[in-house]
């Protein structure tokens, strides 16, 4: 029987992902474990740099990640759309404000997240790309007290939507309809070129590109993207 054939399937997978994956990664691995109880996971969570350096020392199996290193030969997949969104506090005046010029945000005290992070060097090159300064009032090095400092009154960031969690939405912040957002990235998941994966890696590899599908589907019903 298939069953008996999944519950040969046994060894340690190794996954490396950057920080906001730990809002889906971790659901879409409870289903794949019950799946195969003989595989056991390993799943480390950095940001963009710390990515980097495990996939420069080829310490993983699989890294997923929103932004593709340039330097190195790999072989990559999107699965899952990223968009990247402008939060503030609910009671923000912005929030009643429609197609907002970019320039505004500028004027805005602004959330960073620290050096090393993917999500801070494209928010930094698209305020470069445009000449902006944004005053970054405070740097944290995790979405989750972002998020938290933006429900506080402390600023507004640029953040993956997917912090907001599978329904998308919370009661303490609000997304603005900034002009050029949502920014749509996607999310890969990339291995060594050349690399044979173990069976373990491919096995999850395929799992994750045919439960992305499922995944979206659900994103994008529970979700609406301007
Ligand atoms: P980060 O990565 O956690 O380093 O910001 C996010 C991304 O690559 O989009």
């Amino acid at each position: 029987a298939v069953s008996d054939f999944k519950g040969l399937k046994q060894g340690r997978l190794r996954l490396a992902a950057v920080t906001t994956t730990k809002y889906f990664i971790p659901r879409m691995l409870g289903p794949f474990c019950k799946l195969y109880p003989g595989i056991d996971i390993e799943f480390k969570v950095t940001n963009h740099e710390g990515l980097l350096e495990r996939l420069n020392e080829n310490v993983d199996d699989l890294y997923i990640l929103s932004k593709l290193p340039e330097n190195f030969d790999i072989s990559y997949y999107p699965f899952l759309e990223n968009p990247l969104v402008v939060l503030a506090p609910i009671d923000h005046p912005l929030t009643q404000e429609k197609n907002i010029p970019l320039q505004r945000l500028a004027g805005e005290p602004f959330i960073m997240r620290e050096a090393g992070s993917g999500t801070r060097s494209l928010v930094q090159e698209l305020f470069d790309e445009h000449g902006l300064k944004v005053q970054v009032r405070l740097e944290l090095g995790s979405n989750e007290a972002i998020k938290q400092a933006i429900a506080g009154g402390l600023g507004i960031s640029v953040l993956s939507r997917h912090t907001l969690g599978l329904e998308g939405t919370t009661n303490d912040v609000a997304i603005l309809d900034v002009e050029g957002f949502p920014i749509r990235r996607q999310w890969y998941v990339i291995y060594p070129a050349g690399k044979k994966l173990s069976i373990v890696a491919n096995t999850f590899y395929q799992y994750l590109l045919q439960e992305a599908k499922h995944f979206a589907t659900n994103l994008n019903k529970t979700t609406a993207i301007k």
